[in-house]
């Protein structure tokens, strides 16, 4: 795939309904109302990516500051449209989020992941080697105590400090 005319920029609420359509079709994700991801491109876009090629959208990531913890950047979810996978842009857009001005003070960045997950380990295990960083885990949300058995566990992935 040409990833010459893709553009990563910061979302705005005018791209929250194609991130919703981008999220509904990725069905590794829990799908959220459209007024969440409006939130997600407006309130927390500095925090955010989105990657289009024309009108398309191929990816997004939604993220935020950590309000007990300001030098962590909390990864909620990341999406690379199916067609675009496996060429480094998920990689791509996360290095992007962390070179953001509004971003230089994150040394961490914590996410979540489900132990099956492969894809998604494979993406911060390659972010932490790129930023000669250690990757700690440990369980964030149990399946029986926190999803009463209706999902699998999401163990927290947290990553850092970056060496920038
Ligand atoms: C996870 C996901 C975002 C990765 O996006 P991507 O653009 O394909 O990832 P990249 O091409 O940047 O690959 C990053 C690294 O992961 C590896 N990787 C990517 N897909 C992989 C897979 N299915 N299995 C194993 N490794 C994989 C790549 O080889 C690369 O490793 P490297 O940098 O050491 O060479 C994408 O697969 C996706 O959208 N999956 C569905 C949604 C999801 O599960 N999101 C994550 C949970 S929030």
């Amino acid at each position: 795939m040409d990833f010459s005319s893709v553009i990563l920029r910061q979302p705005t609420a005018e791209d929250g309904a194609s991130v919703h359509q981008l999220i509904t079709r990725t069905p590794e994700l829990d799908s959220n109302s459209c007024y969440c991801n409006l939130l997600q491109c407006s309130h927390f876009s500095e925090t955010s990516i989105i990657a289009k090629r024309d009108e398309e959208t191929l990816g997004f990531i939604s993220g935020y500051i950590k309000p007990q913890s300001p030098e962590t950047l909390f990864v909620w979810q990341v999406a690379v449209s199916a067609k675009a996978r496996g060429n480094g842009l998920g990689v791509k857009m996360l290095q992007n989020l962390l070179e953001r001005e509004e971003n230089v003070s994150v040394t961490h960045i914590e996410t979540t992941i489900t132990e099956s997950n492969d894809a998604s380990w494979a993406l911060f295990n390659s972010l932490a080697g790129r930023f000669g960083a250690p990757i700690k885990h440990s369980i964030m949300f149990d399946r029986a105590t926190h999803f009463h058995g209706e999902h699998d566990s999401e163990l927290l992935a947290r990553i850092g400090p970056l060496s920038r």
